[in-house]
């Protein structure tokens, strides 16, 4: 078997070449990209890839047991070439996959713990649930990028299947290859496999169940039996617990088989940061657009913790998340212009609930603090309250007016 260097080696020059003959020369032109002056020595001093003068078959299907020609035979024509070749399998990654680490990122939460179990390259899949926009995904980058650890990220949907999971045929210049998906990849180097959003998914994922238990898979399309490589991994996110989200929050979030959640041994509850810990993000990110705020990221922060008290208490339908926040300072360094950014930052949402966090920021600007705001929201619920009240009792009198009962 060849050696993920040497895949990515014949995958290069076959894409370069068009052909699966290669002359020394042109194996010397394929190797330039991985930085060497010579053909590679694997190759090329290996008599079962020798198919002519000076010229070399690359071992397509990655197994050089396969190739067992005698040195002379002439050299094999294209055309029988392409039918023999029919399924050989190619890898859909080429380099390095490590992500690079994030100059605004600031530590919270769970990440540390993230950071641990990749770090300690053991198979332990994890499961992190939290709202949207709170940093599930970037935790997980980020700890692959401190611990220089390849990644892999699939961003589920409902539409996610087997195909798009472990691999299937797809046509590559004119011939039908097996394309390895990115579950079978992963596995194969070695990398963390992420899964996002996987609560959108429908059971149509169901065969990555041996995977999470850490044996691994038969892909029966290409008769192979793969097995993680050392320090495979699996994160999944989502923004529920896969019960299904019974308040409408989160739309197409599908409640996910009992048996695969039980592959999770841990699941971590992602919260929004920490008000510290979200100026540093905010401040991080003005900085980087040189355009430094600490006192309008006070105020921003200040204001997202009113709305998501008042959110937890039922009071308002929506949420500013620690993204949305990113995306107004990222607005204010374009625009210039705070309220605007607040302005077209929140217009995604109904009218009512725009305005009326427009508002809120208005009062957190002039100066209200947390304690003073949500005690005015506290006053205007009780005044409301003992309105309605007064009304319900009106109409109750009302009421005995209408012989017929009709509600007007
Ligand atoms: N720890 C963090 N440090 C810096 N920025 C963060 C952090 N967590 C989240 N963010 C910001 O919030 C955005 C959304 O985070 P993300 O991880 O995509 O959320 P989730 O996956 O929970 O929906 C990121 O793109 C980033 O701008
Ligand atoms: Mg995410």
């Amino acid at each position: 078997m060849l050696n993920l260097k040497q895949k990515q080696f014949v995958s290069h020059a076959y894409d370069l070449f068009k052909k699966s003959n290669l002359t020394v020369g042109e194996l010397k032109e394929a190797n330039k990209k991985f930085g060497c002056k010579y053909a590679p020595q694997w190759l090329i001093k290996n008599k079962a890839y020798k198919v002519g003068k000076s010229t070399f078959k690359l071992p397509l299907n990655g197994d050089e047991k396969v190739i067992s020609k005698p040195v002379e035979t002439p050299v094999v024509k294209e055309k029988e070439d392409v039918k023999s070749e029919a399924a050989y399998i190619v890898s859909s990654l080429t380099g390095n996959i490590v992500p690079k680490k994030f100059g605004t990122f600031v530590s919270f939460g769970n990440h540390s713990d993230v950071r641990m179990i990749v770090k300690s390259n053991k198979f332990y899949p994890i499961f992190i649930t939290g709202l949207s926009g709170n940093g599930k995904t970037m935790s997980v980058i980020q700890a692959c990028a401190e611990a220089k650890k390849e990644l892999i990220r699939v961003n589920v949907t409902i539409e996610t299947d087997e195909d798009d999971l472990l691999g299937g045929y797809r046509l590559k210049d004119g011939q039908t290859v097996w394309q390895n998906g990115p579950v079978i990849e992963a596995m194969e180097r070695g990398a963390l496999l992420l899964l996002d959003e996987i609560d959108l998914a429908s059971n149509k994922i169901m065969c990555l169940q041996p995977i999470l238990e850490g044996s691994g898979v038969y892909v029966k399309k290409i008769n192979k039996f793969i097995k993680p490589a050392n320090g495979f991994q699996v994160v999944a996110t989502a923004n529920t617990k896969g019960q299904g989200s019974e308040d409408g929050k989160f739309i197409g979030t599908n409640i996910l088989n009992e048996a695969f959640l039980e592959r999770f041994p841990v699941t971590f509850e992602q919260k929004y940061p920490a008000i510290k810990t979200e100026q540093k993000i905010l401040n991080n990110e003005l900085k980087v657009a040189g355009k430094s705020d600490k006192k309008f990221v006070e105020k921003l922060t200040t204001w997202a913790d009113v709305i998501r008290k008042t959110y937890f208490d039922g009071g308002v339908d929506e949420i500013i998340s620690t993204r949305r926040l990113v995306h107004i300072v990222q607005a204010y360094a374009i625009f210039g212009d705070k309220m605007k950014a607040i302005q077209v930052c929140t217009n995604r949402f109904d009218e009512d609930t725009k305005n009326s966090f427009v508002e809120l920021y208005t009062k957190v600007d002039a100066g209200a603090s947390i304690e003073s705001i949500l005690e005015d929201q506290r006053k205007a619920e009780v005044s409301a309250q003992t309105e309605d009240d007064n009304d319900n009792e009106s109409d109750d009198e009302d009421d005995t007016d209408n012989v017929s009962g009709d509600v007007i």
